[in-house]
């Protein structure tokens, strides 16, 4: 499939006459697709009922006839000021019981089924109008749904909510005391009109009371969703698409994607790692200009599997952010470099945030492809090169993985519920085995946690599940090569609390967990071969094997030659030690990739990115820093 590029656009921050050159320049720049409307609402319905479409009408028919492929965004992460007179109680409300207000977005809480009805509203009307429209190629329902940390809301709505759904569940308060093993502190309830949200507590509410709420709060995400991709359906057949975003937990994208085409994310590689990733102050400063040289792929192979296969970056950083605590420019390079290696992990459209620098509000120092005054910022240049390339390179094929990492949303949830150790977090252990696979230069899946077929893969990692589904088990139970499950792995019930007998019940391994520890940063477990466990360490015992141990004597990893299980978080130096030893025994080539070098087979190429501030040699080819090269396979 050739791939294409597209670009974020706001008509409605531009004099119409603009409209015109600016669609041809977007023609004359290669790309594809213009995403529009997305925070039009108090432009398509200034008054409530009262209905502006004729400006989206022309803008829709200027870029489409100008020959690009439109994405039209529902309008809905926007409400505007009259929807919260109309409905004041819709407003989201945090932890600390303040009420988040109107004057920026996404100021809406997702239990408010006064707003989901609006919502249905404003998405009928604009699939009535333009479901049919030829230049509608694709649409976009609302906008980064947890953004500005909007899933979890502490409201009367949310509360209402939650208590019906805790009814539905659990049937009686009785079911739900047991489950939750109430009677520890005397919290049984003998109504469900009883129960509070899990906030304001004297200390730490009950672990299954949070994980409830998380699950119940994720639920009106997937409906809230579903309300509009069930209404754009019965209008249009162009696809239907959400643009995800990085390093975002609080809701089961799994989930929501079934209701959907296509998973989009929105990739901001040097916002994300000053703001949202770990790493030590000399590995930030290293890839201050580049991003994180795993964290782009990550989302990549984690949104193409929620996509079922088709993934599209759907906002590209093109320059300097405006958000993140420091916003460096990227290095020259990079704005190109981005988008190959999204298109060699299967996207199928890059479409760079946003057209022009807006002069004006939140963002006006996020740079664009333009700047404020029209003309080329840095990265318009690298977007034309780009879609000069694609040209030449008509097909870059699909990958094939060796290896697969499972990915759980309520483990998520479950273990920022009960951490156990402060720097315990779901993302984060995930993230550390996924950057290990990836030095090695493997291709990865990432899966779901109801997979239930894993031929195909050698190796399999399943870290921190809380809870191993059953199809899961059953394919690990006949899998050929190695899985590599742990820690925290299958050692809780669906409650959050301990299963008797104890965890993990793997198949046809005898392992139980006996004690766990969690440890400050500096400390560490240290194992016989010179490897570190950080932040956790299990101790295990049964009539497993034992495959490595610690320096004291203590199983690291137990299991049979297919499943075994990791009794700690090993430091990023253990991580890669333990996965080469996997794939020594598998015969499948660890390559020791220098850092910031990075690889992606597909079909047909090997890419080779280097996310470096300085060249480096890729067997006997020398890459420039930002440099992007590829070789027919
Ligand atoms: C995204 C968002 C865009 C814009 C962009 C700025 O999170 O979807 O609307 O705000 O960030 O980087």
């Amino acid at each position: 499939m050739k791939r294409t590029l597209g670009v974020c656009y706001y008509p409605e921050h531009w004099p119409e006459d603009q409209w015109a050159s600016d669609a041809a320049q977007m023609v004359a720049t290669g790309l594809t697709w213009v995403r529009i409307g997305e925070f039009g609402w108090s432009r398509m319905e200034p008054a409530p009922g009262t209905f502006t479409w004729d400006w989206l009408d022309r803008a829709i028919d200027v870029l489409g006839n100008a020959g690009l492929k439109i994405i039209l965004g529902t309008p809905t992460a926007t409400p505007p000021r009259w929807m919260v007179d109309k409905h004041p109680d819709m407003l989201a409300v945090d932890a600390e019981g303040r009420t988040r207000k109107f004057g920026s977005r996404r100021h809406y809480d997702f239990s408010h089924l006064g707003y989901r009805e609006e919502c249905k509203r404003i998405a009928r009307l604009m699939g009535e109008r333009y479901g049919k429209n030829p230049h509608i190629a694709a649409w976009q329902i609302d906008n980064e749904y947890d953004c500005h940390d909007t899933t979890l809301s502490y409201s009367q709505a949310a509360r209402a909510g939650f208590q019906d759904w805790l009814a539905q569940k659990y049937q009686s308060p009785d079911a739900l005391n047991r489950a939750w093993g109430n009677v520890f502190w005397s919290m049984e309830y003998d109504d469900f009109d009883q129960i509070d949200l899990p906030n304001l507590t004297v200390t730490e509410p009950n672990h299954p009371h949070q994980l409830a709420f998380r699950r119940y709060s994720s639920d009106q995400v997937v409906a809230f969703n579903k309300v509009q991709a069930d209404e754009l359906r019965t209008h249009t057949h162009a696809p239907l698409i959400h643009n995800y975003m990085g390093r975002i937990t609080t809701f089961d994208h799994w989930k929501v994607g079934a209701a959907l085409d296509i998973a989009s994310w929105d990739s901001y590689p040097i916002g994300f790692l000053s703001d949202r990733l770990e790493g030590t102050p000399a590995f930030k400063q290293a890839f201050l200009r580049q991003g994180h040289p795993d964290n782009q792929a990550f989302h990549h192979d984690l949104y193409r599997a929620v996509g079922k296969g088709r993934m599209w970056v759907m906002e590209q950083q093109p320059g300097p952010v405006n958000w993140a605590p420091y916003n460096p420019a990227p290095l020259p390079g990079m704005a190109r470099l981005w988008a190959w290696e999204a298109f060699a992990h299967g996207a199928e459209t890059v479409c760079y945030f946003r057209w022009r620098q807006a002069p004006f509000a939140q963002e006006q120092m996020h740079a664009g492809l333009l700047r404020p005054d029209s003309a080329p910022a840095p990265a318009l240049a690298e977007a034309r090169q780009v879609a000069d390339e694609i040209e030449a390179l008509s097909d870059v094929g699909t990958a094939q993985a060796q290896a697969a990492l499972v990915f759980d949303y309520e483990s998520a949830w479950a273990w920022d519920a009960q951490p156990q150790g402060a720097d315990f977090e779901m993302f984060r252990l995930a993230f550390a085995a996924y950057c290990a696979l990836r030095r090695t230069g493997l291709n990865i899946d990432i899966l779901p946690p109801e997979t239930s077929d894993l031929s195909g893969y050698k190796l399999v990692m399943a870290p921190g599940a809380m809870k191993l589904s059953d199809p899961l088990k059953q394919a690990l139970a006949t899998f050929e090569g190695i899985a590599l499950v742990g820690p925290r792995t299958d050692t809780k019930t669906e409650e959050l609390s301990m299963p008797n007998p104890l965890g993990p019940n793997l198949p046809g391994t005898d392992i139980t967990v006996s004690l766990t520890e969690s440890m400050p940063p500096d400390d560490a477990i240290t194992l016989e071969d010179g490897g570190r466990f950080v932040h956790w360490f299990e101790h295990l015992e049964g009539h497993a094997d034992v495959i490595a141990q610690t320096a004291s004597g203590q199983p690291a990893i137990m299991g049979t030659k297919n499943l075994r299980y990791l009794a700690g978080w090993p430091d990023g130096a253990t991580f890669d030690q333990i996965i080469r030893g996997a794939c020594a025994e598998l015969d499948l080539e660890a390559k020791a990739l220098p850092e910031g070098l990075r690889i992606r087979d597909t079909g047909t190429h090997r890419f080779v990115f280097n996310y470096a501030n300085h060249a480096q040699d890729w067997r006997g080819t020398t890459i420039p820093a930002a440099g992007v090269h590829w070789e027919a396979l």
